[in-house]
C-alpha cells in the first residue's frame, strides 16, 4: 500500500477540501496493489493482481468498483512509484499546467521526492534547464548525478538566493511547487514574465497552526504569471491519457525512481512521519 503526505490532510476535519475527510474509526484511505484470494465476481479470478483505493488493510471485501487489473510484468513497487499517483501527478502537473518548452528553466521543490523526481526527469527529457530543491546533500547528489538534473539547492544549508541566481541566471519560467517553505519567496522573486507556477503540494505548511502568508500579488500582474493549483482526484478520469503520455519516457529509460519500502501494517503510522522529517528516500510503500 502507498503512503502519501496528503493523508495528513485527509485526517483533518476540513469539509472544504477536495476530498472528504477519513472519519474516526474508518479504514485509512490509500491506494494499493493487491491479489484476489477469493472471488464470486465474473471479472476477477483468484490470483489476479489489482490496483485501486484499497486502504490500510490486509484484506478487503469489494464489489470490484474502482479496482482494475494490473498488467502482467509490472511489479507492485514500480506501479506504486511510477505508474500510480507519483507519475500521474507529475505528468498532469507538468504537461497539463506548466506547459514546458525546451530551453526554459524549471525549479522543482521536493525534488528528491516521489512526484518531484519524476517532474524533474520529464522536464529534463523535454530539454529544460532543471533545478531541484531538496533537504539534504545525499538527495541533492542523487537528483544531479543519478537523475540528470542540472543543479540542486539544499534549502536547509545553501544560501538560497545566491544558489538560485547561479543556477537560473536567466530567471525561472516554471516553478513546480511541492513544499512551500523558505524556497517559495526566492523562486517567486526570480519568476520571468509569463511564468507558470504549478501548486501541487505545500508540505511545509501541512502541520503548521499558521500557514506561511506567501508572496505579494503585485508581481503576478507585472509579470503576467499564471498560478494553478490542482488535485489529482479531479483528473482520475484522464488516467489512460496520462499513462499514454508517461509510458514512453519510462520505456525509454528516462525515468528512474527509488522506493522506500516499510514492512507490515503497523509500520504505516510511524512511516507517515518520514515525509515530514525528510526521512523517506523515494516513494514510501508499506509491504504487507
Ligand atoms: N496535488 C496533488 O494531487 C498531489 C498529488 C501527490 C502529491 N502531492 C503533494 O506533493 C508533495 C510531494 O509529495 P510526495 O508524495 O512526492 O512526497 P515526497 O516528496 O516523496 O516526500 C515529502 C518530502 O517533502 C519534503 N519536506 C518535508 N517537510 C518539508 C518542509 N518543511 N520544507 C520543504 N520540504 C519538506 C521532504 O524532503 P526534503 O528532505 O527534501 O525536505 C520529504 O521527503 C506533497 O506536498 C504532496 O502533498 C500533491
Amino acid at each position: 500500500m502507498s503512503l502519501d503526505p496528503a493523508m495528513i490532510g485527509w485526517m483533518s476535519p476540513d469539509p472544504e477540501s477536495y476530498i472528504p475527510p477519513v472519519a474516526l474509526g474508518d479504514v485509512m484511505r490509500s491506494s494499493g496493489v493487491g491479489e484476489i484470494v477469493e472471488s464470486n465476481h465474473p471479472d476477477f479470478a483468484v490470483g489476479d493482481r489489482v490496483r485501486g483505493m484499497i486502504g490500510w488493510t490486509q484484506y478487503l471485501v469489494s464489489g470490484g468498483e474502482g479496482l482494475s487489473k494490473v498488467q502482467a510484468g509490472i511489479d507492485a513497487e514500480t506501479l506504486l512509484s511510477v505508474f500510480a499517483l507519483p507519475g500521474l501527478t507529475a505528468t498532469q502537473g507538468l504537461f497539463g499546467f506548466a506547459k514546458p518548452k525546451a530551453g526554459e528553466t524549471i525549479v522543482v521543490s521536493g525534488a528528491a521526492g516521489s512526484d518531484g523526481s519524476i517532474v524533474g526527469q520529464l522536464a529534463k527529457a523535454e530539454g529544460l534547464n532543471v533545478i531541484g530543491v531538496a533537504g539534504d546533500n545525499e538527495k541533492c547528489d542523487w537528483i544531479v548525478n543519478d537523475l540528470g538534473f542540472d543543479g540542486a539547492i539544499n534549502y536547509k544549508t545553501d544560501d538560497i538566493a545566491a544558489k538560485l541566481a547561479e543556477l537560473a541566471p536567466k530567471g525561472v519560467d516554471i516553478y513546480f511547487e511541492n513544499t512551500g517553505g523558505p524556497i517559495q519567496n526566492h523562486v517567486f522573486n526570480r519568476m520571468n514574465a509569463h511564468g507558470r507556477i504549478v501548486v501541487c503540494g505545500m508540505i511545509a505548511d501541512y502541520g503548521t497552526a499558521t500557514p506561511n502568508p506567501g508572496p505579494n500579488w503585485i508581481p503576478i500582474i507585472k509579470k503576467r504569471i499564471t498560478i494553478q493549483g490542482f488535485a489529482m482526484p479531479d483528473h482520475f478520469g484522464d488516467v489512460p491519457e496520462l499513462l499514454e503520455k508517461l509510458t514512453p519516457y519510462v520505456m525509454a529509460g528516462q525515468i528512474k525512481y527509488r522506493a522506500h519500502v516499510l514492512e507490515g501494517l503497523e509500520s504505516a503510522i510511524d512511516g507517515l512521519n518520514l515525509f515530514f522529517n525528510g526521512g523517506n528516500r523515494g516513494k514510501l510503500i508499506v509491504k504487507l
